[in-house]
């Protein structure tokens, strides 16, 4: 029976816990009900009165030892818990970085530029009436845009999802706090089919300034001081004439390619231009309509898609990227500034 003992003795005091495992280990060989020790008492039982009360004793030490050992890792990896002390062996923990969407971060530069020149952020609804999305805007009864075909309508066609950012041009005008120099960036809606180039939802961005004397020299000097800043100083602009149903006169614009300076390549394919907005001259038919007096006050509008900037900017391929949520997609403009 000594002889156990001591051997068992100088197992414990050899045995090396490091860990919640090795601690596990220890208790089933010495400390459990199961384990050497309790065996041993077990065996004592059988010893007669003369050897009994000295292995007895040595037992209770090496028990007691055993019990010791226990206690002492038991505090310290108590302690490493609940004092919340670092283990500075354990690995370390991977952060990930976020970073914004690149709508988000096209869109900031936009409001960027506007807003150094004067220009301030309106919002409105993207549930919107027939009256702001159309009627104001002089869209005749029977335009395709009305149709179900191109519109978004809800519930017994009284309201519908806004097809373009212009109805807010709508509500600022309605409010009659003139002079208007603002921006309005928001999402739109289009009964469209989805492709690579075209999606059922996309961000806009419209531009509005009512004030007196506003002449169709200010819009172009505008945009052009906008697409400088936007996609580089030697970014020249073409307008084409176009028609709109609320602008007159109206004009579509292009930048000069600014992948390849104009000497053609498959962005601008081929033609050295690449169209980014459409614009004009506010139509005094719809200055009326919004309480507006045209004999007083003239003004220009322009709206541009977001993501057809974005994918030109940084040469994305297929809109459908943008809001598929693909970490890989996202994480190659963490470069971005957050702020
Ligand atoms: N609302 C037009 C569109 O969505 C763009 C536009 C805005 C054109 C303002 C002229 C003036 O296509």
């Amino acid at each position: 029976m000594q002889d156990k003992i001591l051997s068992i003795l100088k197992e414990i005091e050899d045995f090396q816990i490091v860990d919640k495992e090795t601690f596990e280990q220890f208790k089933r060989n010495y400390t459990s009900k199961k384990g050497k020790i309790s065996i041993l008492f077990e065996e004592l039982k059988s010893l007669d009165k003369s050897q009994k009360a000295v292995a007895g004793k040595s037992l209770n030490e090496l028990k007691n030892k055993a019990e010791e050992k226990e206690k002492l890792f038991q505090e310290r990896y108590e302690n490493l818990n609940t004092k919340n002390q670092q283990d500075l062996t354990l690995k370390g923990i991977t952060q990930f970085q976020g970073s914004r969407h690149p709508i988000q971060i096209t869109l900031n530069k936009i409001i960027t530029i506007f807003t150094e020149m004067g220009f301030q952020i309106a919002e409105g609804p993207e549930i919107e009436d027939d009256w702001h999305n159309f009627s104001a805007l002089n869209f005749p009864e029977n335009h395709p845009a009305r149709d179900m075909q191109d519109t978004f309508f809800l519930e017994n066609s009284q309201y519908l999802l806004r097809t373009h950012t212009s109805s807010v041009q709508v509500r600022l005008m309605e409010k009659n706090e003139l002079p208007i120099r603002a921006i309005m960036p928001g999402r739109v809606y289009r009964n469209e089919e989805i492709t690579a180039r075209s999606h059922c939802f996309f961000h806009q961005v419209e531009g509005l300034v009512i004030d007196k004397n506003v002449s169709y020299a200010d819009l172009k000097q505008t945009l052009e001081w906008f697409v400088k800043k936007l996609f580089g100083e030697n970014t020249q602009i073409r307008l084409r004439s176009s028609y709109f149903p609320f602008t007159e006169i109206s004009a579509e614009v292009d930048v000069s390619c600014f992948i390849c300076s104009g000497v053609g390549c498959s962005v601008c394919k081929h033609s050295g231009w690449v169209e980014i907005l459409g614009c004009g001259m506010v139509d005094p038919q719809v200055l009326i309509n919004c309480s507006v007096d045209p004999e007083i006050y003239s003004g220009y509008a322009f709206g541009l898609g977001i993501e057809r900037i974005t994918m030109l900017l940084n040469k994305i391929s297929d809109i459908r990227l943008m809001d598929q949520n693909d970490i890989r997609f996202l994480n190659q403009f963490q470069h971005f500034s957050l702020f």
